[in-house]
């Protein structure tokens, strides 16, 4: 008798976990303890079962001979496959049950299954606790792709797989092989609804543990592989979400939002410089303006908005080199609809802080094309077209904006920016004016053609994400020499200076 590896299978009730030890008691290397907790677990618990006493005439009930001298004596197999049921884990427990061994979590959606979720996400903490976080792996995906769940198990486990595995002898269980098993479990069926609250409970723990199975085969997961964030550090940021800060995973409006159910939201986006938000005043009044001219109600008080703003930095530790997008929705509606009247939760307020450099390269400049369409699309055609950014026109075809920022352009020393007639009114725009102003530049509000865009010495844009950022070409034609323009470095440093200078202190906020 050799000392022998134990692999314990931890699940709710009526998760396949039969069908799953059966497949591993087909490998010529594994001997399958099931449910040896049971006994013990009857006894502590002392709850009624059918054939309690018989169990525990036959069974080992104490705790500890179960563990040292079953799960873990010695045997003649390399491998014993432990199928437990996370409930049965109770009080009076060996600590080496956890500790030594190989663990995984075998969970099952709570729609098909309603039972001890619980209990699985404690063992499943434990064990991260102690350094050995377990693999998880879903009924669903074993259902759905069995040899490709077990192979990544036996991986994730370091055993080596056999393709026995995918099928057992006839007369255990309901059917002898996962293929056979995928067709028949698991019809769509409707969901018992008096168990509504404890699915509610249910759900999120499932959710949890799903997070870490590593194959998702489900309809609705991603078919796509995980991207790479532009900056990684954002990969791990608390946002806040109507009246709370929750994890980036987390964070999502409900499906009866006005946002989701049609667009109706309006935003701000802020940055942060040196401990300090710029503008910060000047974009609450422009968000609150923007409410008011959606007659948006039960909006939150600026007092409201300020603190979720100062309380999402200081949680996330963003105080520089970060940037906010600030939204307002009309809030949830009772059942969809367009209409205002069905809005009766409030607004939802949306904090999403982020560590964001400015956006554009505004060392070497960006390029610029013209958008054919007025509405809608046209940084889908600037993207179309390999621009940064798109211009759009006004509705007599004079140059407005960009779909992101607002535009200047300097002609023979006079810098010249579109009136705010058909633009946002930016406050990045409205900045760079009084600069231009202090600087003593000359400055003209007015009309501006394409052709005075294509012909121009430089061409600059504004906005808070990526602040000044020179354009060296708008629709194939070079601006200037093709080089970041004097005024446009000047207007840069200028606006740095004051970025790094003013702005509404977070510290401040904490002190007061
Ligand atoms: C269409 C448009 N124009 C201009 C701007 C720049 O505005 P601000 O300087 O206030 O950031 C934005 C900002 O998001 C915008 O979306």
């Amino acid at each position: 008798m050799e000392e022998v590896e134990v692999i314990h299978a931890w699940s709710a009730p009526r998760s396949l976990s039969t069908s799953l030890m059966y497949s591993f008691s087909q490998r010529n290397d594994v001997e399958v303890l099931d449910e040896p907790l049971y006994a013990h677990f009857l006894r502590v618990s002392g709850f009624d079962r059918p054939y309690r006493d018989q169990i525990l005439s036959n069974m080992e009930s104490d705790g500890n001979k179960v563990v040292n001298d079953i799960i873990y004596r010695p045997g003649n197999n390399k491998y014993r496959f432990c199928k437990h049921i996370s409930k049965q884990r109770v009080l009076g427990l060996p600590e080496d049950l956890i500790k030594k061994g190989k663990h995984f979590i075998f969970i099952r959606n709570p729609l098909d299954i309603l039972l001890g979720l619980l209990e699985l996400v404690q063992i499943y903490n434990e064990l991260c606790d102690i350094g050995k976080p377990p693999p998880v792996i879903d009924a669903e995906e074993l259902q759905k792709d069995p040899e490709a769940t077990l192979r990544g198990l036996c991986n994730d486990l370091e055993i080596p797989f056999q393709p026995s595995m995918l099928s057992w002898e006839a007369g255990k269980g309901p059917c002898k092989s996962w293929l056979i098993l995928c067709h028949v479990v698991n019809p769509f069926q409707p969901f018992p609804f008096y168990l509504y609250d404890l699915l509610e409970r249910s759900l999120p723990l499932y959710n949890m543990l799903r997070r870490h199975v590593k194959k998702k085969s489900s309809l609705l997961s991603s078919p796509l592989p995980l991207p790479d964030l532009p900056v990684p550090a954002n990969e791990k940021l608390l946002a806040w979400v109507g009246d709370e800060l929750v994890t980036r995973d987390s964070s999502k409006v409900s499906v009866f939002d006005s946002v989701v159910q049609g667009g109706d939201s309006v935003w701000e986006g802020l940055r942060v410089y040196k401990r300090k938000i710029f503008k910060l005043e000047e974009h609450l009044d422009r968000i609150s303006d923007s409410a008011k001219a959606l007659a948006f109600e039960n909006v939150p008080t600026r007092d409201e908005i300020k603190e979720a703003i100062f309380k999402t930095l200081i949680t996330n530790g963003m105080f520089d080199n970060a940037h906010i997008r600030l939204s307002l929705t009309r809030g949830k509606k009772v059942t969809s609809g367009m209409s205002p009247s069905l809005n009766l939760y409030g607004c939802t307020l949306i904090v999403l802080a982020e560590w964001k450099p400015p956006v554009y390269d505004n060392e070497r400049g960006i390029v610029l094309v013209t958008a054919t369409t007025r509405r809608n699309s046209p940084n889908v055609e600037g993207n179309n077209a390999k621009a940064d950014d798109a211009i759009m026109l006004d509705q007599d075809g004079f140059v407005s904006e960009t779909n992101a920022t607002n535009i200047f352009i300097v002609k023979k020393g006079r810098v010249l920016t579109p009136h705010a007639d058909y633009c946002l009114p930016g406050i990045t725009r409205s900045t760079v004016m009084d600069l231009l102003v202090k600087e003593q530049f000359i400055l003209e509000e007015r009309r501006i053609s394409l052709s005075e865009v294509h012909t121009a010495d430089e061409v600059w844009t504004t906005g808070t994400m990526g602040e000044l950022s020179p354009v060296v070409k708008v629709d194939g034609r070079t601006i200037g020499n093709g080089k970041v323009g004097p005024i446009t470095r000047k207007l840069q440093a200028v606006y740095k200076n004051l970025t790094e200078e003013s702005g509404v202190p977070i510290q401040n906020y904490l002190e007061t």
